[in-house]
């Protein structure tokens, strides 16, 4: 017998910046108050679990994951009287919530590490990783390479140097020390007793150092996982952990363990490979990076996702491709940072609905667990004159009313968009409410159809062959819930053969047509189907 599907298996995520959402208290910065008069929107998405970003105190000098202290919420944001009525109004709704669990490393500010480095007897001291020089684990690649020139920094104070693989304000924690796993339990039950529902490891495949290997996907790493899932498995047996790691799938697959690590783990390969796709009008990246992705383990689900608060990361393509993406998708060099692209989706996009309701049907029919960044349900745009990845997290936009109905300060925590092509005059919420060709209301269709679908939410999946490259499609099966999936990811007709019956009906038939002459079916530019056979 097959096992029940977990709910995490089927869920649709929508990733929440606070920041960035709804200010209901004037201050310029989202807050929960903010939010919770917006979770009628979530909802009306059609998605089932929020992912809270970092809403700890913090410097916010990386917009929260540099955490100065695990147990509270960021004044800005609210209280901690706040976080939890906004966990409530949610769970009324139906709606489940995760939070962001930083564990590699904390903020600089944060009081372990002040103590760390003033006193080298305090027990925080060994709380971080400190050398004497900056020799060691010379095979660690810099992941922000726009701003770090090394993993290790040199601290005055403590006259010692502490590895970082992040900024430098962002000093790793020793794994090493069972103190700092005792501190992790501690933080993971404190969320977890509030009642939420699972967390988002971040950065977890960096825990360990270890001369003469990369420092990542360690075993060590791995051991520590296991017991963070122990735990949750014997304390919260109905909640989700989900892995934050940037790797190919093959190093991928070890932090899904026997099922007894991460249920859920991001596959960072597809993405920038569905862009690549449909602006190439071939399916070839998308067939082969699924050809190379193993089989995970019953209960465990990938996730996936079109754009997010960082950068289009083009580090799990090759460089011939990457350059091929920046040519493509970033031809001005502020579009760049690191080793990838900040840009939002629907730009990205040239604003192009053919473009978008492909791409989008695509990424909610293949694999996995989606999760949809806010603001990408109107097509929000991005400001690639701000610092950083800040020009894809601007306010959002609700209406045409000042600061984008986002809030009524003079001053906002970052400029709302304001340009001739994505300024909030034209597109925000209110604007979308209503019209049944916007993405908002396109948004709500596909997610709601796939939701419908049993096959879509977590079935079977299996390619089929069209005898084109510009071709896509796959069938997902699930009990008697059987859909076929096809796609023509060029601007152009394409003819194929292919067995659709009489009796299927296509999901997504709002405008498009098939037309068929005997098995030949002609597909228009960047033609989106999804055929259910008849009950
Ligand atoms: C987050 C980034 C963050 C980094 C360091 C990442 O995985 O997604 O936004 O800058 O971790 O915490």
């Amino acid at each position: 017998m097959k096992e029940k599907k977990k709910w995490f298996q089927e869920a649709v995520f929508y990733e929440l910046y606070i920041r960035a959402f709804a200010d209901a208290n004037g201050s310029g910065h989202g807050d929960f108050r903010g939010a919770i008069e917006k979770l009628d929107h979530i909802k009306s998405l059609g998605v089932d679990c929020i992912w809270v970003m970092p809403m700890y105190p913090s410097p916010l000098k990386d917009d929260g994951y540099d955490v100065a202290d695990y147990y509270g919420i960021h004044p800005d944001y609210g209280s901690l009287d706040d976080f939890k009525a906004f966990l409530n109004a949610a769970h009324e709704r139906g709606l489940r919530v995760i939070t962001d669990l930083v564990m590699n490393h904390t903020s600089s500010d944060h009081p372990w590490f002040q103590e760390a480095r003033q006193n080298p007897d305090s027990p925080y001291r060994d709380y971080f990783v400190w050398s004497d020089t900056n020799e060691k684990y010379q095979d660690t690649r810099i992941i922000f390479l726009d701003t770090e020139a090394s993993n290790w920094t040199y601290d005055e104070m403590a006259k010692q140097y502490f590895w970082h693989r992040f900024y430098s304000h962002q000093p790793d924690l020793n794994f090493d020390n069972p103190a700092v796993h005792e501190e992790m339990f501690r933080i993971i039950r404190f969320w977890m007793d509030m009642g939420i529902d699972g967390f988002r490891a971040d950065a977890i495949p960096y825990l360990y150092q270890r001369e003469g290997t990369n420092c990542e996907n360690l075993p060590e790493t791995h051991a520590f996982l296991k017991k963070v899932r122990r735990l949750m498995d014997e304390e919260y047996p109905d909640a989700v952990l989900i892995a934050e790691a940037n790797q190919w799938p093959e190093d991928l697959l070890p932090y899904f363990g026997d099922g007894d690590e991460f249920q859920v783990c991001f596959h960072f390969p597809i993405m920038p490979r569905l862009y690549q796709a449909l602006k190439a009008g071939d399916k070839t990246p998308i067939v082969d990076i699924w050809k190379r992705t193993p089989s995970i383990p019953e209960g465990t689900q990938w996730m996936t996702f079109l754009r997010n608060h960082d950068e289009l990361t083009l580090e799990m393509v090759t460089e011939e491709v990457r350059q091929w993406m920046w040519d493509a998708y970033a031809p001005e060099p502020r579009m760049r940072l690191n080793l990838g692209i900040r840009r939002r989706q629907y730009p990205l996009l040239e604003g192009d609905k053919r473009r978008w309701f492909i791409l989008n049907a695509m990424f909610l029919s293949l694999p996995g667990a989606p999760i949809i960044y806010y603001g990408d349900e109107i097509g929000m745009g991005d400001n690639i004159w701000l610092p950083d990845r800040n020009g894809v997290r601007t306010p959002m936009q609700w209406s045409a009313e000042k600061n984008g109905g986002f809030s009524t300060a003079e001053k906002t925590y970052l400029p709302v968009i304001d340009d001739d092509t994505y300024g909030y005059q034209r597109v925000n919420v209110a604007a979308q409410e209503g019209d049944p060709d916007s993405i908002l209301a396109s948004t709500r269709f596909l997610i709601r159809t796939r939701q419908s679908q049993p096959a879509l939410r977590s079935g079977e999946f299996e390619w089929e062959e069209t005898g084109s490259t510009a071709v896509m499609a796959f069938r997902r099966v699930e009990g008697a819930s059987e859909i076929l999936c096809l796609f023509n990811l060029a601007d152009s007709t394409k003819e194929i053969e292919a067995d659709i019956r009489p009796d299927m009906v296509d999901l997504l038939a709002r405008k498009q047509t098939v037309r068929r002459g005997g098995s030949t079916v002609i597909l228009e530019p960047f033609a989106a189907h999804w055929f259910r056979a008849a009950a």
